[in-house]
Formats: C-alpha cells, structure tokens, sequence
C-alpha cells in the first residue's frame, strides 16, 4: 500500500518516459520531436516526454487498474472519501456527471438558484427538473451566499420524492452554509447531497476552513483541485461516500462524458497536487490565511474600502467562510469593480480573480508572499487616493436581480421552437438560453425562466459596465432566444 508521501501516477509516468520506448503510437508529436519548434522549445523537453495517452503500461482512466486506481485510492484516503474520480475535463464534467448519475428525465433536483451554468448545462442533459431554493442575498456586498438548511427542508418536505440535493461548498467568494445540518436533513429523506466544491478544494487540508463536503457526510462532490489545489487547470476530482450512490453509476457516467484521450500531464499532476495537499496543506494554508488576514486588516484601514471578513456570517447560509477570499467592496469611491479591476490592470500590472457591479475578488494562495501582498495594498491604497473626492459618505445601495420564475423545465425550454427577438423586448417571454456575467458564471436567465424587465435592466447596467455578459448566442447581446408562442388562428 502507498502512503502520502507517495505518487504513484507520477512516478509511474516519468519512470515510462525515461525509458524511452520507441514510440508508434499517439500523440503524433512524439516526445515533441513532430511539433512546431517554438512551441516545443516554450514547453520544454519534460512536459512533452510525459504528454502520453493511455497504452497498457500507462492505465487507462475508464477502466483504471494500475498506476491510476493507486493515485485514486491515495486521493480517496486524503479527502476522506469512499472513492475518487480523477478528472482531465475542470470540475464542470464532474458537477455534470453528478446530476447524471442521480437524476433521469423527469426527476426533481432541489438547487440552489445561484449555481454555476455547468449545474444548468447538467439540467438540460439529465431532464431534471429544478426545485429552486433562494440563497440568502448580501444587500451590503451585492453577492449570493448560502441556502439554509430551514429552505432545504421545506423543499424536501415539498418535495421528498427528489432525488438529491445540490450545494455550492463553498461561494466563489468563500462563504459556506452549515452544510453538516443540510447533510443530516437530507439523509433523514435518503436524499444524497451533491457538493460544487470547485471553490474548495484547499478547506479539506485546515482546521480554521469550513467543513469539506466529505467531512460534512455529503454523498458526492466535484472538486477542483486545479483551482486553489495546486495542479494544473483543466485538472479536477470527484469524490463520493458511498451509500446513497453506487459507485459503479458514477464511473460509467463520468466515462460516457470525458474524451478517451486523457492527458497524462494533467493526471500526473493531480496526483502530485494530492501528495502535497496530504502532507503539506496545513502548513501551506496557515500561510496563506496569515497573508490573508493581515491584507483585510490593511484593505480595511484603507479609507473608501470595505473587505468582507467574518462579521458577514450571519446565518446557517453564511456559517463559516475561506479567509484566504479577499472580497473588496469600492461601491463608496463611487466606481464600480471593473472600473477598479481595469485601472489596476493599467496602471499596475495587477490581475484579479474577478469583479462586478460593487467588487474585486483577489484569491490569496501558499503562492503569495509577504512582499506581493503589500504590492496588492499599495495598489489599492492609490486607487482609493485616485477617488478620495468622491467617497460617499452615506452606503451607497446595491441592487441584486430578482430570481426568475421558471415555467418550463430547462430541457424543455432548451429543444422547444424559439424565435429570437431584441432582448429590450423580451419581458415576459420565456427563455431558451441562459444569460450570464463569467466570472463567476452565475445565469441571470436560464432555459424556462420568465424574463423580467428588472433581470433586462440588470443585464444593461452590467453590460454598460464593461462587465463579461455572454450565454446567448447573439454574442452582440441584443438578440435573445425565446420560446414561441402559437397563438390561435383567426
Ligand atoms: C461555483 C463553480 N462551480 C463549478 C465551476 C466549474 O469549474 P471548472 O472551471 O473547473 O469546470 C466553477 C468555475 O468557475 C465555479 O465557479
């Protein structure tokens, strides 16, 4: 048996590559002696030599047996879970095959409304049907945070006949809910809980992080390591407590949506991101909350700045939060956040994780360093200077769109006849395509929802802002798809 200390994908791969065989297989490259020089020289000579698919001696994701079932069962032991699905595809093929693999054509899903547009592409695929759960809104920062587990039981109390529940663990802002308590409510209807744990990988690897889906008891969980967990994007897992969920359901769906050519680059280094986490991730993270917590403290010594810290946490919906998020509202220098995220891209040659209407995210990770840190104050610290004349002394108000009701179930929405028409016009109508501002990708419509002209006037000030609208397939925004009506004939 291995230990933490070990990885044996890795090993595995690299020990292959030294070998040298003489190849006659694909990659057609070969080692990336058939490859655009420049590009090779750019990668390098120990990237290309371990860019390989999978031959007998290498495992094979689908039917994993070897090198790959050993660097799985070592993912499994570290994040607590019964087993772990390596992923080549993000986490948005995991999240997918998580629906797929609880709910047919037909099934009642409860979700949260403020998930990623890959729970909404799984909707369309699976045939589920969605039963809504308001997340709490924060009027002071404009974001969505948690459900609670009181919504989570009204909704199964609804609805007992749902076959799971579905949990972002965290936000992208790193807000938690008390997902212990949703877990132990939905069991109590043997409904399993699927986590979006995109934003969580780290929390499973420190004491001062809310509670991982696995530590919570939830059933499964799409985590993206390539996130905050040290391996390369594109790179992610899926784990599951068994139980509730067969294991063998999980793997072939999983399968039936992920390419038969699996990188080993990207498999080998979710093995070592693994090996680092098991053994290092405390120490790393205590770091990396450290930086964290001594930028808030300056940010909010800053004058016109606010960074979301724990006084947020005000409910089951917002219990516990990822420190290492610094969430920065300049609502009261009177710009908005991508305003702020294209000045510090300008003028200093900095990059967020995201901004909207209110705010910027910056993700502090083990990566950072004491002096970045200070590099990122002095920044912000110019940029309140900039607007020292125009701090609001009163809070300026937020608005948040309204949740859309839903009057067709996505997939129906998704294959019904539509007919575009200018979005200005689209009030009442209903949707076939989802709309979104990415990041964080969060639809503001999805297929079947009633368009409002709150959610429109939403959209244009998010546009007007300069913000990343995209979704429809008019990529000018203008145009929606809608579902057409059959009036009667006269
Ligand atoms: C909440 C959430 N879930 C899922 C995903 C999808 O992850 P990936 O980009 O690895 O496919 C994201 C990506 O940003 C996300 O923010």
């Amino acid at each position: 048996m291995f230990s933490q200390e070990q990885a044996p994908l890795f090993d595995g791969v690299r020990k292959h590559a030294a070998n040298k065989p003489l190849q006659f297989h694909i990659p057609g490259h070969k080692t990336g002696k058939g490859m655009d020089k420049e590009f090779s020289e750019y990668i390098g000579e120990n990237a290309l030599s371990i860019d390989l698919i999978n031959i007998e001696p290498l495992d094979d994701l689908h039917h994993p047996h070897g090198m790959i079932q050993e660097a799985q069962q070592l993912a499994a032991k570290a994040f607590g879970a019964d087993y772990t699905f390596f992923s080549v595809q993000g986490t948005s093929t995991p999240i997918m095959a998580m629906v797929m693999s609880v709910c047919k054509p037909g099934d009642k899903i409860i979700v949260p409304r403020n998930v990623h547009k890959s729970v909404t592409s799984a909707l369309i695929f699976s045939g589920a049907i969605p039963v809504f759960v308001h997340p709490q809104l924060d009027h002071k920062l404009g974001i969505s945070h948690g459900i609670t587990p009181e919504a989570v039981e009204k909704a199964l109390e609804a609805n007992p006949d749902a076959k799971a529940v579905l949990v972002i663990n965290p936000t992208y802002f790193g807000v938690a809910a008390d997902l212990a308590h949703i877990v132990e409510i939905s069991h109590r209807y043997e409904v399993p809980v699927l986590v979006d744990e995109a934003h969580g990988v780290h929390i499973h690897f420190h004491d001062e992080m809310p509670v991982s889906a696995m530590a919570a008891g939830a059933d499964l969980a799409a985590t993206s390591v390539h996130k905050l967990g040290g391996s390369l994007t594109q790179s992610s897992i899926l784990n599951l407590r068994e139980g509730l969920v067969r294991h063998e359901q999980v793997q072939t769906v999983l399968s039936m949506l992920t390419s038969t050519s699996t990188s080993y680059i990207l498999l080998a280094s979710l093995d070592a991101a693994r090996r680092q986490l098991a053994t290092k991730g405390q120490d790393m993270n205590t770091h990396a909350i450290q930086l964290a917590n001594d930028a808030r403290q300056s940010i909010n010594g800053i004058d016109g700045l606010y960074c979301a810290g724990e006084e947020i946490l005000s409910s089951e919906a917002a219990f516990a939060m990822d420190p290492t998020k610094l969430l920065v509202s300049v609502k009261q220098l009177g710009i908005s956040g991508s305003e702020a995220e294209r000045w510090l891209r300008k003028e200093k040659n900095i990059e967020v994780e995201l901004s909207d209407l209110y705010n910027l995210l910056f993700l502090i990770t083990p990566a950072d360093s004491v002096e970045e840190i200070q590099q990122l104050i002095d920044a912000l610290t110019d940029l309140a200077d900039l607007h020292q004349a125009e701090i609001s002394a009163t809070e300026i108000e937020v608005s948040i769109p309204e949740i859309p009701v839903l009057s067709l179930s996505p997939r129906d929405a998704f294959y019904a006849d539509t007919e575009a028409i200018p979005l200005t016009e689209a009030e009442g109508r209903i949707s076939a395509e989802s709309i979104m501002v990415y990041p964080p990708g969060i639809p503001i419509f999805i297929p079947g929802e009633i368009i409002s002209t709150d959610n429109i006037s939403y959209i244009q000030r998010n546009l007007e802002a300069g913000l990343p609208v995209q979704g429809l397939m008019d990529e000018s925004i203008e145009y929606i798809r809608v579902i057409k009506e059959h009036r009667a004939f006269r």
